[in-house]
């Protein structure tokens, strides 16, 4: 069970309970406020936690600063606030965790998990577990999780399967200048804060999961161009990503390599 749904159930509970003991004689109504007050800013305390976790996940760069070399957010990748399907959503992901991750080859939690993405996928460092900026992270994807059966993911976890090709990228660089060049820019720095960096200085960095064109094509084969989804062929995913691969892009920090 997550954090955010403990205390639903929480709220849930002292509702029905308040009212009998108002009903039922003998009751300590002052007791009643206190303990429902209690509650009620437990619960108060929770929502803001999920409400900035959200503002986040939305704007990383901003909210996070300390802990982020790139111009990404978390959602130019977890499309959708971390919501929309085979764009690697967050929802029933709290209950998977700890997990074996085969790239640290050890087991980690779900702030591992995090940590990961912010010295890979944000270029930057990873915040300690105990950080505001982590909890709240933490509680939004809780949040996001809180109808999960503990252990189940959610169908539209990860991206979609494509079979193995290799990439053209002499192919790919025509189908960037045509399909892609006119949100994410010739010279793939985007159109700040409205289009993300593929390239360069502010885009992921070469340890990033997407930096593998095997990912990115899955990714894109799905959600790309934005304004027409699922119209690339998944040869064309590949061809752009294996040129978006030969692009430069900020050198991963070894310090961090646990995660
Ligand atoms: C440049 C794109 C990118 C950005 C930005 C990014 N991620 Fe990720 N993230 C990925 C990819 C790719 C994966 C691997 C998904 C897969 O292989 O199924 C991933 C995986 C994850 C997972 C595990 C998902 C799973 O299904 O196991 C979590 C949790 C996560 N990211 C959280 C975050 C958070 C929080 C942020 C912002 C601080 C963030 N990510 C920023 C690309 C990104
Ligand atoms: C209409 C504008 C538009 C077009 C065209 C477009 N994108 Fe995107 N792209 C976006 C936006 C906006 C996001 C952020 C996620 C979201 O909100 O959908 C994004 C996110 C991405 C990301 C993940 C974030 C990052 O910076 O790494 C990749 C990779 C990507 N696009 C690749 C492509 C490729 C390849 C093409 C061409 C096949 C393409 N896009 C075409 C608007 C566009």
């Amino acid at each position: 069970m997550t954090a955010a749904g403990n205390s639903s159930v929480a709220t849930a509970w002292w509702i029905p309970a308040a009212l009998f003991c108002v009903l039922a004689t003998g009751c300590a109504r002052q007791s009643i406020h206190a303990n429902s007050a209690k509650q009620t800013s437990n619960a108060d305390d929770q929502a803001a936690l999920i409400h900035q976790g959200k503002l986040i996940f939305d704007e990383t760069p901003k909210y996070a600063s300390q802990y982020v070399g790139s111009s990404l957010a978390c959602t130019d990748c977890h499309i959708a606030s971390g919501t929309a399907a085979y764009a690697a959503p967050m929802i029933d992901m709290a209950g998977l965790f700890p997990m074996f991750n085969k790239r640290a080859g050890h087991t980690i939690s779900l702030q591992n998990r995090i940590q990961e993405c912010f010295s890979r996928s944000e270029a930057g460092s990873p915040p300690p577990s105990d950080s505001p900026q982590m909890k709240s992270l933490v509680a939004y994807i809780d949040y996001l999780s809180k109808d999960q059966v503990r252990g189940q993911p959610y169908p539209g976890r990860g991206f979609v399967k494509l079979p193995p090709l290799t990439g053209d990228p002499v192919h790919g660089k025509a189908v960037y200048t045509t399909q892609c060049a006119q949100c994410h820019a010739v010279d793939g720095a985007g159109v700040l804060p409205m289009f993300p960096a593929l390239w360069g200085p502010k885009s992921f960095n070469d340890g990033a999961s997407m930096d593998d064109p095997r990912t990115m094509a899955a990714f894109i084969v799905h959600n790309m161009p934005q304004n027409h989804p699922g119209t690339l062929e998944p040869q064309d995913a590949y061809d752009v990503s294996e040129y978006i691969d030969t692009r430069p892009r900020p050198k991963f920090n070894e310090v961090y390599k646990d995660y």
